[in-house]
């Protein structure tokens, strides 16, 4: 086995990367406008981060319905494809490789984003946790148990959102399968108690992603196209680990193989699972020997730490979110040892430059 280091390049397909260095999704908030496009603002936050491996762009809504946070960006319109154009420039013409990740939050929106409309589900299960609206935090609703017609629906939007990404100019499409929205929902049985041919058995529950993949890659290149996944998702959206959690993605990350993949992102677990029980607390060591495409992992990784996952072989490249969002020029920076600086929470989700586009790069 050929060991590499984060500074190694890297190739996903025809595609190559500088280095195994890529910027975790991170939701900002800054698409401020009636179209939730993105803006000049977003493709400077992007341009100043190029020097990533592959930068995979925020969560960005598939279709209107698919919405659950404030001021998101969208890939539906036409407005917001040609949005996004201002940052795929940007992000080439400084030398950078971008994906955007395609986002359905199901059950994780409110009335408030969705026109009075309930917000959809595999099954009419409230996840009971607090919902940040334009309006302020509330309560989540009990959302709407989806009908095939709407599960096909979702699937052609994600098909179409892949097509409007490639026409955007993207070089690829990351699928937020995981930490607890849409997808997430249908692999768990927590969220997904329907009878019907998507729910019950992993299979069943898994059949919407792969429904999916089948659909994309008819309107784009499979080996443009990475999958996300958290498998040991605790607590998060309302979701918990139980007896069936592994066995599902177990049976999904294997049968991942049948496709040649961009990547696979997987993250290790949010919160402390040690004791909890059937969790698996090392995510890369297990699903490492079963997925053979390339692997990505995250969270919670420092150069050192992910220098040492790649160095066992664990995994072929390591995002970075928070320390993304503070150092613009973070590959530099774990090149020549520098300090990091730390980014400042109270601005993660607000509008404007502040806290988005100040953060300075060091003199190189
Ligand atoms: C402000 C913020 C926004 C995030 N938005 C997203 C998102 O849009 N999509 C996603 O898959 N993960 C999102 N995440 C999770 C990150 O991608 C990443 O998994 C997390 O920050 C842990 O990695 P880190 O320890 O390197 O920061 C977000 C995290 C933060 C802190």
């Amino acid at each position: 086995m050929t060991k590499h280091t984060l500074f190694d390049p890297c190739q996903l397909g025809d595609l190559s990367l500088s280095s195994r260095i890529v910027m975790a999704p991170l939701t900002r908030g800054r698409a401020a406008n009636n179209e939730n496009k993105a803006n000049d603002l977003i493709a400077e936050y992007y341009r100043q981060r190029a020097t990533a491996g592959l930068l995979i762009t925020e969560g960005s809504q598939i279709s209107r319905r698919a919405v659950g946070y404030h001021n998101t960006p969208g890939i539906y319109s036409k407005a917001q494809i040609e949005g996004w154009k201002l940052t795929t420039r940007a992000v080439h013409q400084a030398g950078g490789k971008i994906f955007i990740q395609l986002w359905h939050v199901g059950r994780i929106s409110h009335p408030d984003y969705l026109q009075g409309l309930r917000p959809l589900a595999p099954s009419a299960i409230d996840p009971k946790i607090t919902i940040r609206t334009p309006n302020g935090k509330k309560p989540s609703v009990l959302p709407q148990e989806m009908t095939q017609l709407e599960i096909h629906q979702v699937v052609a939007d994600f098909a179409q959102a892949g097509a409007n990404a490639m026409e955007a100019g993207f070089d690829g499409v990351e699928i937020h399968a995981s930490n607890g929205y849409l997808l997430h929902q249908f692999f768990a049985p927590a969220s997904n108690i329907r009878m019907d041919e998507y729910g019950g058995n992993p299979e069943n529950r898994s059949r919407i992603l792969f429904e999916l993949l089948d659909a994309l890659t008819q309107k784009m290149p499979v080996n443009r196209i990475g999958v996300r996944l958290n498998p040991s998702a605790h607590e998060i959206q309302g979701l918990n680990i139980t007896k069936d959690t592994l066995p599902t993605f177990d049976y999904l990350i294997d049968r991942m193989n049948d496709y040649p993949l961009a990547f696979l992102h997987l993250s290790e677990p949010y919160t402390n699972v040690k004791d909890v029980p059937h969790s698996e607390p090392e995510i890369a060591r297990r699903y490492r020997p079963i997925y053979k495409g390339n692997l990505m992992i995250n969270r919670g990784f420092t150069a050192e730490t992910a220098m040492k996952v790649l160095d066992e072989g664990l995994a072929d490249l390591v995002a970075f979110g928070v320390p993304f969002i503070a150092n613009p020029d973070l590959v530099y920076r774990m090149q020549n040892n520098l300090p990091l600086a730390i980014a400042e929470p109270s601005t993660y989700y607000t509008p404007g430059a502040a806290g988005y586009t100040d953060y300075p790069a060091l003199d190189q």
